[in-house]
């Protein structure tokens, strides 16, 4: 049988479980220096958008982030939050459907920071109604660019991760994929965005990059926010959480880094749905006989 000692799988374990390893002082998150790619990462307005609070949470743990969207406006104000942070951060116009688009941003990313380490693949759109209701142009838009545009990110992201050793990627999925309420292409989509995930961490275990996505529940975005969303309406979403309130950008960014970071070093291929419990919730059951 091989020596341990010889075996870096082994020797790096032995060394972290031996009487005197303990994590850091600083409890390393494993962040500081590296690089990000958070796509989708403006907002509407100075509203905290998913992206953009996880390109603000990455920066403030010292990671640098190309902040990518269509509208370079509004990745310009994400980034102006950045460095009013202390941190380091650039904006970069592009159109994650495209491949040409997607290569482009992860050049920007080496060519100013000489590596990639994380890829956030935040942006997606709606949809409503059921298949009955769906208009098949809209349906393949949809597919397009919530489930596409990771893939081709990720084509543009892997070569650079792998030239660096390894990194992270995290695919925004949502809630209406585990528990569909009539956005029927919407919920298809990030169904697929799951799936995805799970093939991609299997393919790239190996090259010591771990894929995982992130399944927010209906939180207060800019997005939802610019539909003037009534009192009573957010009241609603807050309650049909266990946890009886309602969620914001922040918690979805929290659960970003947290992946993005090594105190994940061991989880890829998984699901975190970050909901306050909302997908638990279902209607009341006979008490005393429903098991
Ligand atoms: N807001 C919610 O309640 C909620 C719930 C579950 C999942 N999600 C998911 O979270 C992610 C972000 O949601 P949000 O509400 O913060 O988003 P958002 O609508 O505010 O969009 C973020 C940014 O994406 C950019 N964008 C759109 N298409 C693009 C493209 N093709 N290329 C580059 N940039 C593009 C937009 O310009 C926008 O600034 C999405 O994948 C969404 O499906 C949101």
């Amino acid at each position: 049988m091989a020596d341990p000692a010889h075996d870096p799988a082994l020797r790096d374990v032995d060394a972290a479980i031996g009487h005197e390893a303990t994590p850091p002082l600083d409890d390393g998150d494993g962040l500081h220096g590296k690089v990000a790619i958070v796509t989708g990462a403006g907002a509407q307005g100075d509203g905290i958008g998913n992206g953009r609070a996880a390109a603000i949470l990455l920066a403030r743990s010292g990671t640098r982030v190309l902040v990518v969207d269509r509208s370079l406006d509004r990745a310009e104000v994400t980034v102006a939050r950045i460095i009013a942070d202390g941190g380091d951060a650039a904006a970069f116009a592009a159109d994650v459907t495209i491949q040409a688009d997607c290569h482009a941003m992860v050049d920007a990313a080496l060519n100013r920071w000489g590596r990639l380490d994380v890829l956030d693949n935040n942006v997606g759109i709606g949809s409503r109604g059921s298949v009955l209701e769906e208009d098949p142009a809209r349906w393949q838009r949809v597919m397009e660019v919530n489930v596409t545009s990771m893939m081709l990110a990720a084509r543009a992201a892997i070569p650079a991760m792998i030239a660096c050793g390894g990194g992270s990627i995290i695919n925004v999925s949502s809630i209406s994929a585990l528990r569909p309420r009539g956005l029927t292409a919407y919920s298809t989509s990030k169904g697929a965005v799951i799936a995805l995930t799970k093939a991609m961490a299997v393919d790239h275990g190996a090259d010591a990059i771990r894929v995982n996505a992130v399944a927010p529940g209906p939180v207060y975005t800019p997005m939802v926010a610019g539909g003037a969303m009534s009192a009573a309406a957010r009241r609603a979403r807050a309650a049909a959480s266990v946890l009886g309130v309602e969620g914001t950008g922040w918690d979805v960014g929290q659960a970003v880094r947290f992946l993005a970071s090594d105190r994940a070093r061991w989880i890829t291929g998984q699901v975190l749905v970050v909901d306050g419990g909302a997908t638990l919730r279902g209607p009341e059951r006979d008490p005393g006989t429903d098991r």
